[in-house]
């Protein structure tokens, strides 16, 4: 076992708080009924919501995925920007959805496009005094980025699937925001003060943002790769061997954007990267060194995309 910041959650009860098992997790009755009791985050963007549904169908079409993101002029903009961005380097200029999706694939679409809808819900009310929703986007999307590189590094999960689950790992801070205001801004303000964010939440929640995260996750009928990372992200070593690697690259691309402090940075502890995660995705400390090296340019081409 390794150095920090592979944290185990405390204890928490799951015969108390058992209810629906998911792809091994037990999403617990505490954040259930939160997600249960927001309006406004569980309805999902009606065109993530046409998205996922095509990714579910086995006999979902390109021109079905080309139609719902053709009817989003601003997300359609988004995809042909990123598929003409540095991050695929194609040898000539793709101009339209259809040609996007022959070029990049249909299974890589579907992930950008999910993420690229997802951009609306990290707007609107501060997070706290010192962090607002767009805080919050740019940790994800920076955290995106670099588990996308690490996952490409390492070959050992789709890299695509590595930035969607960047994209959507701390969402339970936002069902957080949604659900208790005062007291997500009274955590952040006690993570400030040096103080565990995760025990900073539970004290005051009675539940934390990996297992909001995780019920949110599964009232949107997200894949279980994604609510999984959404659980696990700050404690890999808890898993089952559902999905490890998706969940190490997003550990330690977590890790890497905290220790940069971009956007909202106080979920992970102090602490060395952790070992475990380099191991288990087959990488080294000068493999992590260069994906934090290329952050910054990475970082400034995704928000040019996804501005
Ligand atoms: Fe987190
Ligand atoms: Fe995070």
């Amino acid at each position: 076992m390794s150095n920090l910041p592979c944290i185990p959650s405390p204890p928490t009860d799951p015969p108390a708080y058992g209810l629906a098992t998911v792809a091994g997790a037990t999403v617990p009755k505490a954040a259930t009924d939160v997600v249960h009791g927001i309006s406004e985050l569980r309805a999902l963007p009606e065109v993530a919501q046409k998205v996922r549904d095509i990714a579910a169908d086995p006999k979902g079409t390109v021109g079905d995925l080309a139609e719902v993101i053709t009817s989003d002029p601003a997300l359609a903009s988004k995809l042909l920007k990123l598929a003409n961005s540095a991050f695929y380097g194609l040898p000539s200029q793709v101009g339209s959805i259809h040609r996007a999706i022959v070029v990049l694939g249909f299974k890589t679409v579907q992930n950008l496009a999910l993420a690229g809808a997802l951009c609306s819900i990290f707007r609107g009310a501060k997070i706290s005094d010192s962090f607002t929703g767009h805080d919050l986007w740019k940790h994800c999307l920076a955290v995106a980025v670099a588990a996308r590189n690490l996952a490409k590094r390492a070959g050992a999960c789709n890299p695509e699937e590595a930035f969607l689950a960047g994209i959507t790992h701390d969402v339970g801070v936002l069902a957080a925001r949604e659900a208790w205001p005062q007291k997500l801004a009274e955590a952040i303000a006690s993570a400030q003060g040096g103080a565990s964010f995760l025990t900073a939440e539970r004290d005051r929640f009675g539940t934390d943002h990996t297992e909001v995260g995780l019920a949110l996750t599964s009232v949107w009928r997200f894949p279980d790769y994604l609510r999984i990372v959404c659980r696990f992200h700050h404690a890999p070593a808890l898993a089952s061997d559902q999905f490890p690697t998706h969940i190490r690259a997003v550990h330690l691309a977590d890790w890497l954007c905290t220790r940069k402090r971009i956007g909202f940075y106080l979920t992970v502890p102090k602490g060395p990267a952790c070992q475990d995660s380099l191991e288990a995705l087959g990488l080294t400390k000068a493999d992590l060194a260069e994906v934090r090296n290329s952050l910054p340019d990475d970082i400034r081409e995704a928000e040019r995309i996804f501005a």
